[in-house]
Parts: structure tokens; C-alpha cells; sequence
């Protein structure tokens, strides 16, 4: 049996499209695929992994309409607020990556509610990706870097990774739903030795049998970090 991932990451896509192809405003779509995020994320933990990031919004994605910004936000501080109780009998640690500025103060305040109450759990890491890009987390690990003076010379890739939003470990697996291959500025860093899938589905329909078979394709990689490994 091969060992399932640690990290598993996902770009939550194809929303807008899911409504569409229903004839729904893509709001709607936003609605259906934070639903799901739920209800899969649990299903995720379930199986072992220990680690999930998901991407929710983009530092890009503030160029969209105001009206589906605006949407969007209210929709995860409702969720922020209504899904904490559940996150924390769980067991699941919630935090966030990304930046704070341009956030309305109170998803900042959801925010801070969510990854307060569930600061002491220990079964998992949910990690949701926020006002976040993965270029800019760079920058920002670069200038935390030079704010504390760290030898640079002595640097290394692993301990680069501890200046990011959060100090988790590589991603093992990376899905991006919906028929996308790209990875739009999402933790391009930490997926340097993810197995990548990209499923058609678009996320609202990533479901457990999804996940299934996603995870089933993972376990049939062989993953070599540029080494040799006979099968
Ligand atoms: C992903 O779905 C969710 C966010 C980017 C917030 P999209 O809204 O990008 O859906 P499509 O790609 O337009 O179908
Ligand atoms: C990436 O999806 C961002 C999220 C899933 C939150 P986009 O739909 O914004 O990416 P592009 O614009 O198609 O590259
Ligand atoms: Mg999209």
C-alpha cells in the first residue's frame, strides 16, 4: 500500500462555469462550491491527510466585478462565522495565507474568529488561501527575511519555506479542477515536487468519489524527487 499524501492542495475552479452550464448567476455557482468545500475538506481528513490548502481567492481576482468581490466576501464571512463550531469538534486547525491589506475589516474579523477557535487543534491543518499569490508571498518571505537579518548565504530551500504565511510542509499533490493546467500564482514554492491532476470536473462536482479517484491516480505515480526508483 503507498502512503497517501501528507499535503494535498486544490484550486477550487470552474464555480462560474457550473453555474452557467445551469443557467445561474455564478454567485450561485460560489455558493454551490464553498457547500462542497465543506463537506469534501471533512471527507479529506477522514482519509489521513494532514494537510489541506485550498485556494479561495486570488490577489488577481480583485480585478473581477465589484458585485462578485463583494459576494464572495460576504459569503466567507458567513461561512467563517457559521462553520467554526464544526471545524473546531473536529479536531481541524483552520489558518489562513495570504495578505491582509485590501481585506474589509470584517472578513479580517472572521478570520481571526475561525483560526482563534481552532488554534489548539491538533488532528489537521486546513489551510485556506485568501486575498492570496504566491509571487507576493515571496516578496513577503524575502523582506521577513531581511527584517531579521538572516544570513542569506547559509539559507536553505527548506528553511525558506518557514518564512511563508505558514510554515507547512511541501505540497504532495496539487488538483485543479474544471479542465485548467495552471496554476494562476497558487503556492508555485511549495508544489516545486507535487504530482499535479487536473480533473475536468468543475468544483462544485468534486465530490468524495472524486477524491477517490484522485487519490487512487496519485497512488500509481511514481514519484522520483530526480532520482532513480525502479517501480
Ligand atoms: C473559482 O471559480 C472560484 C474563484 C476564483 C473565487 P471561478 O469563479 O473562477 O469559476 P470559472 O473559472 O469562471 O468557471
Ligand atoms: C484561480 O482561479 C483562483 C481560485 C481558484 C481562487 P481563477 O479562475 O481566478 O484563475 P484564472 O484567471 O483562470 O487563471
Ligand atoms: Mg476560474
Amino acid at each position: 500500500m503507498k502512503e497517501n499524501p501528507k499535503h494535498v492542495a486544490i484550486i477550487m475552479d470552474g464555480n462560474g462555469r457550473w453555474a452557467k452550464k445551469r443557467m445561474l448567476p455564478r454567485n450561485y455557482g460560489h455558493k454551490q462550491g464553498s457547500e462542497n468545500l465543506r463537506k469534501l475538506s471533512f471527507y479529506i481528513f477522514d482519509q489521513g491527510i494532514e494537510v489541506l490548502s485550498v485556494f479561495c481567492f486570488s490577489t488577481e481576482n480583485f480585478s473581477r466585478p465589484s458585485d462578485e468581490v463583494n459576494y464572495l466576501m460576504n459569503l466567507f464571512v458567513e461561512k467563517f462565522h457559521s462553520e467554526f463550531e464544526e471545524y473546531k469538534k473536529k479536531n481541524i486547525k483552520v489558518v489562513f495565507s495570504g495578505r491582509r491589506e485590501n481585506l474589509r475589516p470584517d472578513v479580517l474579523e472572521a478570520m481571526d474568529k475561525i483560526t482563534e477557535e481552532t488554534k489548539n487543534n491538533t488532528r489537521a491543518i486546513l489551510n485556506l488561501c485568501l486575498n492570496y499569490g504566491g509571487q507576493y508571498e515571496l516578496i513577503d518571505a524575502m523582506k521577513k527575511i531581511i527584517k531579521e537579518k538572516k544570513e542569506i548565504d547559509s539559507l536553505t530551500p527548506e528553511e525558506l519555506m518557514h518564512y511563508f504565511y505558514q510554515d507547512l510542509p511541501p505540497i504532495d499533490f496539487l488538483i485543479r479542477t474544471s479542465g485548467e493546467y495552471r496554476l494562476s500564482n497558487f503556492m508555485l514554492y511549495q508544489s516545486s515536487y507535487a504530482e499535479l491532476y487536473f480533473p475536468e470536473t468543475y468544483f462544485p462536482d468534486f465530490d468524495e468519489r472524486e477524491f477517490d479517484k484522485a487519490l487512487d491516480i496519485y497512488h500509481h505515480r511514481d514519484r522520483r524527487f530526480g532520482s532513480i526508483k525502479e517501480k
